[in-house]
């Protein structure tokens, strides 16, 4: 069988990571949730904190909608100019460079991978970037067989938070038998 195709960007984006020695980039079963959720919102405003060398960006781009944004923050400068160069041909996204806030006059999100800034230092924040019905992307947690969710024996108050928040239509989705992503709508 032929390998699944990935998107060029993407492929662009995992050069930068490997030659910069970034091992943070998103996995391909969270990328094509991402490619995913931007499709779902084909007018939106899709929105990532923490470009890295934009490999999840690219993800966010391969289900970018004609009529869509999308706007990125990397605090790291050389991160954030090497991933602007992936996209450079396209005046839908823009690659910003310095804290995760820049992020905010360009709210509400219809999508919002929240992945470098926010997510654990101001998820109320979070919450409220989001536009009625957006979509909320997070990754990187481990599965766990308990309710309320654990991690390493403790009670996972993060996760909770956002599985449990009123003003979320929150679930945990397994991307690998050992990795998982909390995905969430903005309750209208
Ligand atoms: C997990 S990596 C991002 C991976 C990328 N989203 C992807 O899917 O390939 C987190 C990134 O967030 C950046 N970061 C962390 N805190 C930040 C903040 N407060 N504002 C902006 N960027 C931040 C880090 O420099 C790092 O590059």
């Amino acid at each position: 069988m032929t390998e699944r195709v990935v998107p060029p960007r993407v492929v662009a984006a995992e050069r930068i990571a490997s030659e910069a020695g970034f091992k943070k980039s998103c996995i391909p079963e969270v990328g094509r949730l991402l490619g995913l959720a931007a499709a779902a919102k084909p007018h939106g405003v899709i929105a990532e904190s923490g470009t890295g060398s934009g490999v999840g960006t690219a993800w966010l781009h391969s289900g970018l909608g004609g009529a869509a944004r999308l706007v990125t923050v990397e605090r790291d400068e050389e991160l954030a100019r090497r991933a602007a160069g992936v996209f450079a041909d396209d005046e839908r996204v823009s690659v910003l460079t310095g804290d995760w806030r820049l992020l905010e006059e360009h709210s509400p999100f219809d999508v919002f991978f929240c992945d470098g800034g926010g997510k654990r230092d101001d998820p109320q924040r979070v919450v409220d970037l989001l536009a009625s019905g957006g979509l909320l992307i997070l990754d990187d947690f481990t599965p766990s067989p308990d309710w309320p969710p654990r991690f390493e024996g403790e009670v996972d108050e993060l996760r909770l938070f956002y599985l449990t928040h009123p003003d979320l239509e929150a679930t945990e989705v397994l991307t690998t038998p050992g990795s998982s992503a909390v995905v969430a709508a903005r309750r209208c």
